[in-house]
Order: C-alpha cells, then structure tokens, then sequence
C-alpha cells in the first residue's frame, strides 16, 4: 500500500504512473496538434495524426481529473517545496493543472452545445442540439493557443527538471519521480 501513495521521499506508483502515462500521451496529442497545424490538408499522415485528437483529448481531460483528486489526497504526503524555488515549482505544476482542465474542457464544452453532439469513443455522450448554444462556443476560440501556451510550459518544466535539477543542482528531483 505503501509504494502506491505518496510520501515525503519520493511519488507514489500511482502518481508516477500517471505521470509518466500522461507524458507520453501528451507527446501524441501534440503530434496530432502538429500535424492538424503544419501538414497539407488531405495528406495521409495528418488524416491518421488528427483521426485521434478528440478521443485522446477526452481521456487526458479524464484523466487529469482523476490526478488532480489523487495528488489532493496525498498533498500532505508529497515531497516538500521549499525556498522561493520550490514556491516557484508549486505555481508552475499548479499552471500546468490549470492549462491541462482548460485546454480540452474549452473543446469539451463547445462540442456538448453544438449541433454535432458530443461523442467520446464512438459513444454519443451530449446528443446534437437543434441549434448550437452561442456561449459555450465562445471560449473553444482560445483552445489552439491555451494548446501552445501548454507546450511551452511543458517545454520549461522539462528543462527545469532535467536540464536544471539533474545537470546543475544534481539534486534528487528527478529521482522522486522516476
Ligand atoms: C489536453 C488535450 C488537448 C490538447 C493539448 C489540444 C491541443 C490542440 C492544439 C495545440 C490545437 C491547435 C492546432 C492548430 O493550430 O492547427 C488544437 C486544435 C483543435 N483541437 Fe485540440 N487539444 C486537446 C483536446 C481537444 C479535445 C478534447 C477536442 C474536442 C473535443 C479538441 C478539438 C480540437 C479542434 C476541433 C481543433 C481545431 C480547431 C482549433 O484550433 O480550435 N482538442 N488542439
Ligand atoms: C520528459 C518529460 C518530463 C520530465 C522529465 C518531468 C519531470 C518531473 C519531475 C522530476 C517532477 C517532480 C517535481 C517536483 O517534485 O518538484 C514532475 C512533476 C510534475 N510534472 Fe513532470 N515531467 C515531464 C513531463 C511532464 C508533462 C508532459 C506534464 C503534463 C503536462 C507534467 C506535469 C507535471 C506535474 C503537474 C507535476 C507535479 C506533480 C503531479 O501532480 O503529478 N510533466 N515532473
């Protein structure tokens, strides 16, 4: 039971696990985001990059409600963060929640108050409206640049984890999650 929570020494197996399971399907849903952006409508390759971003999107929304509630579980067990620094670590992993809810729930939204409906895996979970409802389109405008903005920060909490806590300071922040 031990290893599966958290403590103040290192993540627990299931907050690795939904770490690292996350990463690697951000890593996909930014691909299909790439390809929707930078390839030739009607090309193969883009067709099977975006044939995914709905469904992949949907899961990792699920998902980060369920990491959300798991890591609010183990708050008081987690490794401490001490310092300006380690305030710094908290606001940035707190924006990443923030950006990881918005970014598909903005789509999520819009897709439940349009006149396609909302489908998830083939499962038509909002049915179509009559007529799309006006205010719950307007915030999906942002969804393609709060996407970005996400990578970016992704792109920064890799290099403070890696590039600075591992190559500079040598401490034991990596390992904790690893
Ligand atoms: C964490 C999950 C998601 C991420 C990181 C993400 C990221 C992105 C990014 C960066 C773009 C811009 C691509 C471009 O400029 O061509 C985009 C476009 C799009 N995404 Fe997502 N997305 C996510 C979830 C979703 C979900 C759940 C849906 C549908 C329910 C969705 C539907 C769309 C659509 C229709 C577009 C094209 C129109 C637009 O740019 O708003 N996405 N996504
Ligand atoms: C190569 C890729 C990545 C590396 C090396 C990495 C590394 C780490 C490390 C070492 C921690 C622990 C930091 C600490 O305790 O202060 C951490 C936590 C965290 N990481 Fe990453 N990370 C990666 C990718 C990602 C991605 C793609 C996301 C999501 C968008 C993400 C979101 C988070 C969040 C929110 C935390 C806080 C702990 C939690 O609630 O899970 N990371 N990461």
């Amino acid at each position: 039971m031990s290893d599966l929570t958290d403590s103040p020494q290192r993540y627990g197996a299931v907050s690795r696990a939904l770490h690292w399971g996350m990463a690697l399907m951000f890593l996909a849903q930014f691909a299909s985001a790439l390809a929707h952006w930078g390839l030739e409508r009607g090309s193969a390759l883009r067709d099977a990059l975006w044939s995914y971003h709905t469904d992949l999107g949907f899961t990792l929304f699920l998902l980060v409600l369920l990491r959300g509630i798991w890591g609010l579980a183990n708050l008081a067990n987690r490794p401490a963060h001490g310092g300006p620094l380690g305030q710094a670590a908290r606001l940035g992993h707190a924006v990443l929640y923030g950006l990881m809810i918005l970014v598909p729930g903005v789509r999520i939204l819009a897709a439940a108050g349009s006149d396609r409906g909302l489908s998830y895996l083939g499962f038509q979970v909002v049915p179509p409206r009559a007529a799309e409802v006006t205010w719950m389109q307007l915030p999906a405008e942002w969804h393609g640049e709060m996407g970005w903005l996400l990578l970016l920060v992704i792109l920064g909490h890799i290099a403070m984890a890696v590039g600075y806590h591992r190559l500079i300071a040598r401490d034991t922040t990596l390992a904790r999650m690893a």
